[in-house]
């Protein structure tokens, strides 16, 4: 792998950036070439071999799982394969334990997948939601403190916004949401891999997410993170043959749940997702991601400052601690974030429209170049 590499040689890992000034990580990230390799090379080995290597398989999946554990500082034990975000955050909802009166506290412009599981505890158990509201793109500390009370079973937040990149401070809310006894829960889509985070420190009870945005992996490997507080509290409702200690001990029923986390994975995963999954953390890991998200903070100020001399206003938080990778701009002129966004596209720049804001995601390979080119292209 390269640690360090020079930005052209990180960029001959991305053909993509032979056809477009891709700006789009915060919805899907395109492969690096070792990461498809790997993907290919296992279902080669599975056309090849049928099950015969069906060891190195699982191999791999701990490799994995190792460095998903660094990512987010994390013990082996306390992080498990899901399918998706959204499966590991309804999976922790319903594995609570809820009575009329407990509360939830969130924040009304999460990701649907971290709205949609709380919802369902809502109208099934007479639950409170409480969802704090934006306030120019930002969300203030104070708004969402009034909200928590000895009530509040779960705060459920993103680390960063993924429509507005705001970027929440863990370890801040995490001391407030532990002085009531109540769980952190995090979705971590936006931001692991390329923000630091480490999950003791910042007393976060649950973290949830995929691969497919800023760890530059396929579509289809989920992943979930349990505290040791908050495997106290929940059950793993969704269990299956590989939710024991002895998966292989066929016929013993009695073995209870694997330590931790490792109950809530239930069955046969996506092999060649995985090689891919690792592939792509091991290339994160080597280029740091301290070091990259220093870049992706120079080179989204530089972006902001180059949007000065334009008719658009910066919505993303900027101030010290809640700026994050993720810019997002109103057009101040009247045009629509969608005709803006197909406006780029024509000349090869991807961008997202998200609601009446045009989100610019850039990832580690992109340039200054990228960003002034971009800037020059918006009307
Ligand atoms: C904040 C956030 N959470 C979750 C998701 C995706 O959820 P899932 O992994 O369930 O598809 C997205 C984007 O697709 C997102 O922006």
């Amino acid at each position: 792998m390269l640690p360090n590499p020079p930005k052209s040689a990180l960029r001959e890992l991305f053909p993509i950036t032979k056809r477009y000034n891709y700006l789009n990580h915060a919805a899907v990230s395109p492969l690096p070439l070792p990461t498809l390799q790997a993907v290919e090379a296992q279902l080669k080995d599975v056309q090849e071999n049928g099950s015969v290597n069906f060891r190195d398989w699982l191999d791999v999946k701990e490799q994995a799982r190792q460095l998903l554990a660094g990512l987010l500082g994390a013990r082996l034990e306390q992080v498990a394969f899901v399918r998706n975000t959204s499966d590991a955050l309804s999976t922790v909802a319903n594995g609570l334990t809820w009575k009329k009166g407990d509360n939830i506290v969130t924040f009304r412009g999460e990701f649907p997948s971290n709205i949609y599981p709380w919802l369902r505890i809502r109208d099934v158990f007479g639950v409170e939601l409480r969802m704090c509201e934006e306030r120019a793109g930002r969300i203030e500390f104070d708004d969402l403190a009034k909200l928590i009370d000895q009530h509040t079973r779960v705060v459920t937040i993103s680390h960063v916004q993924f429509a507005s990149g705001f970027r929440m401070d863990l370890e801040r809310l995490g001391r407030l949401v532990r002085q009531h006894d109540a769980l952190l829960v995090v979705d971590v889509i936006q931001a692991l891999g390329v923000l630091p985070i480490d999950v003791q420190a910042e007393l976060v009870d649950v973290a949830a997410g995929a691969g497919h945005k800023w760890l530059l992996a396929p579509e289809g490997v989920g992943y979930l993170y349990l505290s040791d507080r908050a495997r106290e509290r929940i059950q793993p409702t969704l269990v299956g043959w590989i939710s024991v200690p002895q998966p292989e001990d066929l016929q013993n029923f009695e073995q209870g749940w694997r330590q931790g986390t490792l109950a809530w994975e239930t069955g046969t995963g996506p092999a060649a997702l995985m090689y891919g999954f690792k592939a792509s953390l091991e290339l994160l890991t080597a280029l740091g991601v301290a070091q990259t998200a220093r870049y992706l903070k120079q080179l989204t100020d530089h972006l902001c400052e180059g949007l000065q001399s334009k008719p658009y206003r910066v919505v993303s938080s900027r101030r010290s601690g809640e700026k994050s990778h993720i810019v997002c701009i109103y057009p101040i002129g009247g045009t629509s974030a969608m005709a803006l966004y197909a406006h780029l596209k024509k000349q090869n720049i991807i961008t997202a429209p998200r609601g009446d804001r045009l989100r610019i995601a850039p990832h580690v390979y992109n340039t200054h170049e990228e960003m002034d080119a971009l800037v020059e292209a918006l009307p």
